[in-house]
């Protein structure tokens, strides 16, 4: 009797273990944040699409705007950029030496950038104004004058 209760309590345990295990499971594979592929550091200025960093307006994608962006200390090559208010904005960065942040301000962008690695986010504008690109990762003097500008018009 005393057994079959342990047995009852133990199989209820590993199924709520399970169920948890699962739930995380799916969250993650769900809601990547940045995906993250693999580069070169050193070859960043060489390599599509960041030889040629900047805004384009792209067709036939989910997004309408892409952003190239490379990050090096202490700064962001496109500086600042301007974009039209709805639009969807693909954000494809990354950077050239050390860890930068990219988080602008009144907005959900908030991304780090680590050497080797390309980081993307895709978000809309929707809102009109000028937002603050600033750096918040520190890496190094000129870190708290890492800083650029995305305008929405
Ligand atoms: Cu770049 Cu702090």
């Amino acid at each position: 009797r005393y057994e079959k209760w342990w047995l009852t309590l133990g199989t209820g345990s590993l199924i709520i273990f399970l169920i948890i295990l699962g739930i995380s499971a799916f969250h993650q594979g769900h809601q990547p944040p940045s995906a993250k592929a693999y580069i070169n550091p050193e070859q960043v200025d060489v390599i599509a699409p960041f030889d040629k960093p900047g805004l384009k307006k792209v067709e036939g994608k989910e997004w309408d705007y892409e952003l190239v962006l490379v990050a090096s200390t202490f700064l962001y090559n496109p500086g600042e950029v301007e974009v039209p208010k709805g639009s969807r904005l693909k954000i494809i960065a990354t950077t050239k030496d050390v860890i930068h942040g990219f988080e602008v301000a009144g907005t959900n962008i908030n991304m780090m950038l680590e050497p080797g690695y390309i980081s993307e986010y895709t978000t809309t504008l929707d809102k009109t104004g000028e937002f603050l690109v600033v750096c918040n990762e520190y890496c190094g003097v000129g870190h708290h004058t890492m800083k650029s500008m995305i305008k929405v018009v």
